[in-house]
């Protein structure tokens, strides 16, 4: 490939490696009022509200997007580099896939719903995508310890109901040997998505793989921390960038939950346009980029994301903040209304003239059990990634 030297900008240089695999007691406090609410029919659409819940009148950071949308999205006077070369290499599409975890199981899905256990939690959650019949019996639907009814008459535990007995927030989990909290939020997330195991485990294989000094993993979007915690316990030194104050909250619980008080991460809240800019102009590099941005966000004082708008420069500009010796730039895309084509070819875009090769596709769950050929996928997002190798 050409053109795979290293600009002033701090686009990346030459590196090896070889390619990514690719693939891939609850806490009972008292009262849920919801305890006896019926289910409710599953939510259409997916996950633009993945995030912390509400905790103040002010809109939370990944608040719904109806009521905001209308606004002009936020401009920044950084133009988009041009870049000349060629495109990466590509491979597409690529499915990741993350199959059992021992802290996380797909059971089973269907009829607009799936089951899943999360640690010791079984939970049963809309899924718009399973439009299939299910494959377990009525009983094992109804053996569980939380379903979301998504009441919107009821805030935070209220839209969940718990058939056995009333739970609290928060229940203890582990994934890939790091402890964190599972949580029930109000947007009928439980404070990590499995799904991205798949990126977890080859950020972990490539962290290890360093020789010298430790790799800097940048987190944008990076909600309850379990990516940061994950590579940091991996030997990674790792920069958390969200804009709620109470998702960092949670991650820094998460942090003291899993012990690694001590690993280098730093913590911090702020607009994730605004951090990247920032980090650009003081010259700031990174190995490996996590971005995971929501369709449409708010930074901490109000600052507009809106994934369609700003998504080009985000990547224009985690490009300027690769490091020379890189190991990827990995972006996951949920509830847009794109094919992985869409991003994909941004990325490509994006990395022109780097090198490497860039791969996109589908994150997705197989259900667990069974014979291997009945175990249904279930597609949770899209992804794109660049990787300094071809
Ligand atoms: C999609 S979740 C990220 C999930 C995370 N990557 C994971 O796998 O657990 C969205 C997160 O983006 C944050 N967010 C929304 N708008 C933001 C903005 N403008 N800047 C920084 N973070 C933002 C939210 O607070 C929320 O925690």
């Amino acid at each position: 490939m050409a053109g795979r030297k290293r600009d002033k900008a701090g686009r990346p240089g030459d590196r090896k490696g070889g390619p990514a695999k690719t693939r891939g007691r609850p806490e009972r406090d008292g009262t849920a009022k919801a305890a006896n609410k019926s289910r409710a029919k599953p939510a259409q659409g997916a996950r633009d509200t993945r995030a912390a819940q509400k905790s103040s009148p002010k809109p939370a950071p990944n608040a719904r997007p109806q009521q905001d949308s209308k606004q002009a999205p936020q401009l920044f006077d950084r133009p988009l580099t041009p870049h000349s070369g060629s495109l990466p290499a590509e491979r597409i599409p690529v499915i990741l896939e993350s199959v059992d975890d021992q802290g996380y199981q797909l059971l089973d899905s269907g009829k607009g719903e799936k089951l899943e256990r999360y640690g010791p939690m079984r939970i049963v959650r809309p899924e718009a995508q399973a439009l299939w019949p299910r494959r377990m019996k009525p009983g094992e639907w109804d053996n569980v310890d939380a379903i979301f009814t998504g009441d919107t008459e009821e805030d935070g535990l209220g839209r969940w109901a718990f058939p056995k007995a009333p739970l609290g927030e928060t229940w203890p989990m582990q994934l890939m040997g790091v402890d964190f909290h599972g949580r029930l939020t109000s947007f009928r997330h439980v404070g990590v998505f499995p799904e991205q195991l798949a990126h977890w485990r080859f950020m972990v294989s490539e962290i290890e793989a360093r020789k010298g000094a430790p790799a800097k993993v940048l987190n944008l979007f990076g909600y309850t921390g379990v990516a940061s915690l994950i590579a940091a316990n991996a030997g990674a030194e790792v920069t958390h960038v969200d804009a709620s104050k109470k998702a960092i909250g949670w991650a820094r619980e998460n942090q003291a939950l899993a012990g690694l008080e001590n690993k280098p991460i730093r913590w911090i809240c702020d607009d994730a346009m605004k951090f990247l800019l920032r980090e650009e102009k003081r010259g700031n590099g990174y190995d490996l980029i996590l971005t995971d941005p929501p369709k449409f966000g708010r930074g901490p004082s109000g600052e507009v994301w809106q994934l369609f708008d700003h998504l080009p420069l985000m990547l224009d500009v985690c490009r300027a903040v690769l490091s020379k010796n890189p190991i990827g730039l990995v972006l996951t895309a949920y509830s847009i209304r794109a094919s992985f084509y869409s991003i994909h070819e941004l990325m490509r875009e994006t990395m022109r003239g780097a090198g490497g090769r860039v791969e996109s596709g589908e994150l997705i769950i197989r259900e667990s059990g069974g014979e291997p050929f009945e175990a249904r996928a279930l597609s949770t997002s899209l992804f794109s990634r660049w990787l300094p190798h071809e």
